[in-house]
C-alpha cells in the first residue's frame, strides 16, 4: 500500500470521500445519450465559480462609496477606474466579472430551454426544477444589484427605474421603496446595501441553492433527450441501469471538452467586444451617476429586457403602472407552475405532437422578440409589436394544460434506442 492509498484510507475513516465520489462520480450512472443541450449544467457551474472568484479579486480594490473624490468624481465609479487603469491585470478581472455576469445567463437560459424541450421539469424532477427556478430569481437579484456598483449613469438610473417599479404597489408602494433605497433617492445607503448583498448574502443563497439543485438531481437521476427514466430497467444481479453509464469518466470528459470550447468563445467575446456594442456593459455607464441628469433612454441589460418589454407592454391603469408591474411579476413567476401546467403524455420533445413543438417555437420567439423590444426606446408601433408578443408568451403558459392534453403524442420506447 502506498502512502497516498494509506492517507485515503485515512481519510475516508473520517470522512466519505470515497463514497461520496463514488455515489456522484464513478458510480452515479447518467443516461447514456447526452447530447449538446446537457452541456449548459456544468457550464453555469463553471461561470459560478469564475464570478465568485473574479468577485473577490474585484472587491479587493473596489469602493462602495457614493461620496465625490478630490476630482469631484464618486469614490465608487474611480475605483472601478482605478481597476481597469492601474491594478495589474485588473482589467481582465473586472471583464472577466462583467462578460461573466452576461455568460451566465445565457448559459442558463439555454440550460433552461433544455428543460422545456425535454420536460425535465416533470415528475419526478419538479423540485429540481423549483431550485433551479429559484436560482434565477437569486441570480437576477445578484445582477440588478451587481449593476448598480460601479456607480455609472446607466446603474443609477437603471436602479432608479426599476426600484421606483415598487412604488406602483397600491398603499405601501412609496414606503417600500424607500426601504429598499434606505433613503429618499438612490445614494450611499442603497450603494452599501447593495454591496452587501452582492457580494456575500445572496451569493452564499446561490451556492446554497445549488446545492440543493445538484442533491436533488441525484436522488432521482438525470432526464435525457429520449425522456426515458433510466431507472425502470436494472441489471438483475449489479441493479446498475441499463441505459446508464458512469458519469466519471464519460461525462467528466465530455464536460471538459465542453468547457474548453466554452472558454474559447468567451475569451473571444473577452478580448475583442468585452460590452458587446453596449450590450453586456452600456455605454452610459462609462458616465459616473449624476442625479441631476437623466439619460435620454434607460434600459435594462439584455437578460431582463423581455420582462421589462412586458411591463411596458401593459397600458397604465389611472396613471400607475401597477398592472404592467403584476404582468412582470406573473411572466418570471409563473415558470415555477411549469411542472404542473404541463399534462403531456410524454416529456421529451422528440415524442411530442405538432402542437407542443409549435407552441414552443412561438414561445421562443415571444421572448427573443420581447427581449429586443425591451432594449429599444418604445414607440407607438413597437408597443403593439410587445403587446402581440406578450399575448403569446402567457398563452403559452395559460393554454399549457389543454395543448399539452389533446397534443397527438408518439410512443415512447422503453428503453434508450441506439
Ligand atoms: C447557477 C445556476 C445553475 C447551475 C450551476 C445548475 C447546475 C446543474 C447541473 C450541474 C445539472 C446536471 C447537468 C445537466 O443536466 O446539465 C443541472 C440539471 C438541471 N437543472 Fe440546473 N443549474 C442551474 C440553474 C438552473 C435553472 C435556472 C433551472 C430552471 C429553472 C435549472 C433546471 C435544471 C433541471 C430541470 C435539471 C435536470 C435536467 C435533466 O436531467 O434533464 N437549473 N443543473
Amino acid at each position: 500500500m502506498n502512502s497516498l492509498t494509506k492517507l485515503l484510507g485515512w481519510v475516508d475513516d473520517r470522512f466519505p470521500l470515497t463514497a461520496n465520489w463514488k455515489a456522484h462520480l464513478s458510480e452515479y450512472y447518467a443516461p447514456k445519450n447526452f447530447n449538446f443541450w446537457y452541456y449548459f449544467g456544468s457550464l453555469a457551474l463553471l461561470v459560478l465559480v469564475l464570478q465568485i472568484v473574479t468577485g473577490i479579486f474585484l472587491t479587493m480594490n473596489y469602493k462602495p462609496d457614493a461620496s465625490l473624490n478630490g476630482s469631484g468624481v464618486p469614490v465608487a465609479f474611480a475605483s472601478v477606474e482605478y481597476i481597469m487603469r492601474d491594478v495589474p491585470w485588473g482589467w481582465l478581472i473586472r471583464y472577466m466579472h462583467s462578460t461573466g455576469a452576461s455568460a451566465f445567463f445565457i448559459v442558463v437560459y439555454l440550460h433552461m430551454m433544455r428543460g422545456l424541450m425535454y420536460g425535465s421539469y416533470r415528475k419526478p424532477r419538479e423540485l429540481i426544477w423549483i431550485f433551479g427556478m429559484l436560482i434565477y430569481l437569486a441570480l437576477m437579484a445578484e445582477a440588478f444589484m451587481g449593476y448598480l456598483l460601479p456607480w455609472g449613469q446607466m446603474s443609477y438610473w437603471g436602479a432608479q427605474v426599476i426600484i421606483n417599479l415598487f412604488s406602483a404597489i397600491p398603499v405601501v408602494g412609496p414606503d417600500i421603496s424607500i426601504w429598499i433605497r434606505g433613503d429618499y433617492v438612490i445614494g450611499d445607503a442603497t450603494l452599501n446595501r447593495f454591496f452587501a448583498f452582492h457580494v456575500i448574502a445572496v451569493p452564499l443563497v446561490l451556492v446554497g441553492l445549488v446545492a440543493a439543485h445538484i442533491i436533488a438531481l441525484h436522488e432521482v437521476g438525470s432526464n435525457n433527450p429520449e425522456g426515458i427514466e433510466i431507472k425502470k430497467h436494472k441489471d438483475p444481479v449489479t441493479h446498475i441501469p441499463l441505459d446508464g453509464i458512469p458519469f466519471h469518466p464519460y461525462y467528466s470528459v465530455k464536460d471538459i471538452v465542453g468547457v474548453v470550447v466554452f472558454l474559447m468563445v468567451f475569451s473571444a467575446i473577452l478580448f475583442f467586444a468585452p460590452d458587446m456594442g453596449g450590450y453586456f456593459i452600456e455605454f452610459n455607464n462609462y458616465f459616473p451617476a449624476d442625479p441631476m441628469k437623466t439619460p435620454e433612454h434607460i434600459a435594462p441589460v439584455w437578460y431582463f429586457t423581455p420582462f421589462y418589454a412586458i411591463l411596458r407592454a401593459v397600458p397604465t391603469m389611472f396613471g400607475s403602472q401597477f398592472p404592467g408591474v403584476i404582468a412582470m411579476g406573473v411572466a418570471v413567476m409563473i415558470l415555477f407552475f411549469l411542472p404542473w401546467l404541463d399534462r403531456g403524455a410524454v416529456k421529451s420533445i422528440r415524442y411530442r405532437g405538432t402542437i407542443y413543438k409549435v407552441a414552443l417555437t412561438l414561445f421562443i420567439i415571444s421572448f427573443v422578440g420581447l427581449g429586443y423590444l425591451g432594449v429599444l426606446p418604445s414607440t407607438p408601433l413597437y408597443t403593439i409589436y410587445a403587446q402581440i408578443l406578450s399575448v403569446i408568451y402567457f398563452a403559452f403558459f395559460f393554454l399549457m394544460p389543454w395543448f399539452t392534453k389533446i397534443d397527438k403524442t408518439k410512443p415512447v420506447p422503453e428503453r434508450i434506442p441506439d
